[in-house]
């Protein structure tokens, strides 16, 4: 193991940054040629007004100092440039006759299978800036693009498989109906900075392939990113269906929510912000809300756990990409006769985590994009140890510039914040227990609801637990870390964590709704649909099965 020495460990950090000619050539970023740019109502168009600076949480060392990286710049848009966003989004929905959203659903397929095979060819662009802009491994980075692509892929083949199953017709006491889902309408989507791509494409895709058009806003850090794929969109979808806009959220979002405009709200984000916006809206009841949101998911170490397994799933749970996940473990409540020894071998564990630049070979832990993240770190924990705490692994808490080396205080008082409040970062807060329903109230007074991870060999313990949690969170993982994957299962939340669920099929419900054509089964009305569908002269009413 490295040397864990404060002093050695803080040289360590600095070191780390490396000066620009030490940047491999394949992973310099020159995003000059596109940081203007904008796609409204199916132009691409440069922006002539002001603009935002994107800069790298990747400090370089310039004559001996260290700063952040200014990467380019994405347009600072002002309420009318926004709005035009929104006017184009809207003239495309065109209540709901607009060429999109009256497509069939195999044109729109079409469409989505052009879009993708033209966003694979600029893959390494994307990758390249998610490393720079909010400093995720290049492994990991990959991980996000390519999980994205096999997410699309999956949306057609579930909404093939959706259609399929509802080009039929149902007789019920002489009334003849065919039910399909149809879209909403204007979409506004924001996706978070920890999954800039991935989060917003998993509301993006399937709000637009069930026909709705989109007005996406990229979050403050994980802009530029798309910026390689704008061209790719205005290909493949008729002018307005998808719009992309840039600027200060409350100087944009703002005035597109007081419009009433937005029948859809896909946001990834805090639940502060997603209160705020909804409050925005003058008829809320008209706006349908897909929201992931806050969380802070415990673990449970039990005394019969496998140790050396609880160990590596805490580890990989609670920091993985240093803890910026929504799904990340927050804080780990272990039984106080096996306290000790889950401490040592996790220490050990976070001590040899390779640091470094995301390009790095196997580097796990890399520069916090955030602005004075840092500082908001050593706030935590220095009230933590304020409340009792101390600081169990060698080097926990050390910092330079954007990389914070993960500290694990125990044992965390529930006074202190790191108790209730979610961290999302390079801590992890550990608190001895002696009786599981110390767990259990937790998680009961907890604002969130999403998952939670238990470790234990005892299946009757184990299924003590899982009957109130399942009341209480939407995932239960069995010695296993929490996470969102596979994408095919339900993604979701109880009280600040989340609202609607999403999955590969269920995302395709969030954003559409059952629509049917009904008649009486008289001969007049059977023969009217016959010929509607005979002759194909719907999109809605139709039999084609798609193959
Ligand atoms: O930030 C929240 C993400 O949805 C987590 O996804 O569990 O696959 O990292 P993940």
């Amino acid at each position: 193991m490295p040397s864990l020495d404060p002093a050695a460990l803080s040289a360590r950090l600095e070191a780390a940054f490396p000066a620009p000619e030490r940047i491999p050539p394949e992973f310099r970023v020159d995003a000059k040629s596109y940081e203007r740019m904008y796609l409204i109502g199916g132009e691409l168009r440069e922006w002539k007004g002001p603009v935002h600076e994107i800069s790298s949480p990747i400090c370089l060392r310039r004559n001996g100092a260290l700063s952040r990286t200014v990467l380019g710049h994405v347009p600072q848009m002002d309420e009318a440039a926004a709005l035009a966003g929104l006017d184009a989004a809207e003239m495309a929905w065109d209540h709901g006759r607009g060429k999109w959203p009256t497509m069939s659903v195999s044109e729109r397929i079409d469409a989505v299978e052009h879009f993708v095979a033209r966003m694979i060819e600029v893959r390494d662009e994307v990758v390249k800036l998610l490393m720079w802009e909010i400093g995720k491994s290049l492994d990991d980075s990959r991980k996000e693009f390519d999980r994205t692509v096999e997410y699309i892929r999956r949306t057609i083949e579930a909404l093939k498989d959706c259609d399929r199953t509802n080009s039929r017709f149902s007789l019920d006491g002489g009334t003849i109906a065919q039910v399909r889902r149809a879209p909403l309408g204007v979409c506004l989507s924001m996706g978070p900075f920890n999954y800039p791509l991935n989060e917003t494409y998993t509301t993006l895709i399937p709000a637009l392939i069930m026909g709705n058009t989109v007005v996406v806003k990229p979050p403050k850090f994980g802009a530029l990113l798309h910026q390689p794929l704008l061209e790719a969109f205005c290909e493949s979808f008729p002018p307005g269906a998808v719009n992309f806009i840039y600027g200060q959220g409350s100087q944009i979002v703002g005035p597109i929510m007081q419009s009433g405009r937005i029948d859809v709200l896909a946001f990834i984000g805090s639940s502060r912000v997603a209160d705020v916006l909804k409050h925005q809206h003058p008829r809320p009841h008209r706006m349908r809300c897909i929201l992931g949101l806050d969380a802070k998911n415990p673990a449970l170490v039990m005394p019969d756990a496998d140790l050396d397994l609880a160990v590596a799933e805490c580890l990989a749970g609670a920091l993985s990409f240093n803890g910026q996940r929504c799904t990340a473990l927050k804080i780990l409540f272990v039984h106080e006769s096996v306290a000790e020894g889950f401490l040592e071998k996790f220490s050990a564990a976070v001590g040899n985590l390779p640091i470094g630049m995301p390009w790095e070979k196997d580097v796990k832990l890399t520069p916090l994009p955030e602005f004075d993240k840092v500082k908001s770190m050593r706030a935590y924990l220095d009230d933590a140890l304020a409340k009792g705490a101390k600081v169990v692994n060698p080097g926990g808490g050390t910092f330079c510039e954007t990389l914070f080396f993960p500290a694990v205080p125990y044992p965390v008082s529930p006074a202190a914040e790191l108790f209730s409040k979610e961290q999302f970062g390079p801590i992890v807060p550990v608190c001895p227990y002696r009786d599981e329903r110390e767990f259990l109230d937790f998680v009961a007074n907890s604002n969130y609801g999403q998952q939670v991870s238990l470790f234990g060999r005892d299946s009757r313990k184990m299924a003590e637990l899982i009957d109130p949690l399942a009341n209480q969170v939407c995932r239960i993982n069995l010695n296993c870390q929490c996470q969102r994957g596979p994408d095919t299962l339900p993604f979701t939340g109880r009280k600040d964590s989340a609202e609607a669920t999403l999955s590969v099929s269920d995302a395709l419900r969030c954003f559409s709704i059952r629509s049917l054509v009904a008649a009486q089964a008289r001969e007049e009305s059977r023969e009217m649909i016959r010929q509607i569908v005979a002759e194909r002269r719907s999109s809605f009413l139709h039999t084609d099965f798609i193959l």
